[in-house]
C-alpha cells in the first residue's frame, strides 16, 4: 500500500494522503511521489483540477518530524523543497478536503490551494515556533495577507490549534461542510471547476496569484532560516520531546 493514493476522475486528479500509523505525516517519499503526481497532472491534457485530502479522518500532521532530525540539508533536490517549489510554480487549480489535523504545512499548503472545504472535526495549527522553527511555503508572507498581521502573529508565534469556525471566520477556507458530504462535496466542486474553460481557469488563477516572485524570494528566505534552524539545540530539543513523549 502506498502512503500517497491517487485517483483519476473525470478531469479531476485526486491526491489522498494515507499513512494511518504516523497520522498521514508527511515522509520524504510521501513528498517524492506527491511532486510526481503533480508534474505529471500539469503535463497531463486530461487532468483540469488537483484535489487533496486525507485518509483514516486526517489531512496531514505535517512534516515526518523523524526527517527533521536525519534530513538537515535543504537543497533544492531535497524531496519537502521540491514539493514546495513545486506549489508555487503550479498552473492547475487545487482544491482540498480537510477533516481532522491539518499541522504544520498541512495548514500551510492551503495557502496554495484555490477551495478548500473542512468538516467541524479539523484541527489546524502552525507549530513552527513551538518546534523551533521558521514557517515555510510563504506562509510567512501569505498569512498576514490573508488574515491581517496581528492574527497571522497569533498564529505563527503561539502556534496554537484552531478550528474549523476560526478557520471559516479567517478566510482561511470556504465552508464547513458535514463529515459525511465532505469528500462528495468537494469532488463535485472539483468536477464543475474541471468543466470550466481551462485557460481562462489558469489564467485567472495566475492574474490572482500575481506576487508570485515576492513569495518566491520569501520562500527562499524562509528556507535559509529554516535550515539553520533544523541545526539549532533549541529545535533538537523540540523534536526529541515531541518524539519521547516528553
Ligand atoms: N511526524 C512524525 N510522527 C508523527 C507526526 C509527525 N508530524 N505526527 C504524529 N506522529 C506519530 C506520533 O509520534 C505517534 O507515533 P507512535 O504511535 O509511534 O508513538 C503517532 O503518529 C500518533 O500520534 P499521536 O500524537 O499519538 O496522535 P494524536 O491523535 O494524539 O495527535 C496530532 C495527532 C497530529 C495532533 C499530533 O500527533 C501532533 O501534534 N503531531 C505533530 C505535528 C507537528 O508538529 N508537525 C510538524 C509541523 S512543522
Amino acid at each position: 500500500m502506498s502512503n500517497i493514493e491517487v485517483l483519476d476522475d473525470a478531469g479531476v486528479r485526486i491526491i489522498c494522503f494515507n499513512r494511518p500509523e504516523k497520522r498521514n505525516a508527511l515522509s520524504l517519499d510521501m513528498y517524492q511521489q506527491l511532486t510526481e503526481y503533480l508534474i505529471e497532472g500539469e503535463a497531463n491534457n486530461d487532468i483540469k483540477v488537483f484535489m487533496l485530502c486525507g485518509e483514516n479522518q486526517c489531512f496531514t500532521s505535517g512534516n515526518d518530524i523523524r526527517d527533521f532530525i536525519s534530513n538537515g540539508d535543504l537543497g533544492p533536490s531535497h524531496p519537502a523543497v521540491r514539493f514546495l517549489f513545486c506549489l508555487l510554480e503550479l498552473k492547475k487549480p487545487m482544491v482540498a478536503a480537510v477533516s481532522g489535523s491539518a499541522v504544520g504545512i498541512g495548514t500551510t499548503l492551503l495557502l496554495h490551494c484555490d477551495l478548500i472545504y473542512a468538516d467541524p472535526t479539523a484541527q489546524f495549527q502552525l507549530p513552527f515556533v513551538n518546534l523551533a522553527l521558521v514557517p515555510e511555503a510563504g506562509a510567512s508572507m501569505l498569512l498576514p495577507q490573508l488574515v491581517g498581521y496581528p492574527k497571522a502573529a497569533e498564529l505563527l508565534l503561539l502556534g496554537e490549534p484552531f478550528d474549523a469556525h476560526t478557520a471559516h471566520q479567517l478566510k482561511l477556507i470556504n465552508e464547513i461542510i458535514t463529515p459525511d458530504a465532505l469528500h462528495s462535496h468537494t469532488l463535485s466542486v472539483a468536477h464543475k471547476l474541471a468543466r470550466q474553460p481551462a485557460g481562462a481557469v489558469q489564467l485567472t488563477r495566475q492574474l490572482m496569484r500575481s506576487n508570485r516572485n515576492r513569495l518566491q524570494h520569501q520562500m527562499y528566505l524562509e528556507l535559509e532560516h529554516f535550515g539553520s534552524q533544523l541545526k539549532s539545540e533549541e529545535a533538537r530539543a523540540r523534536f526529541s520531546a515531541f518524539l519521547n513523549k516528553t
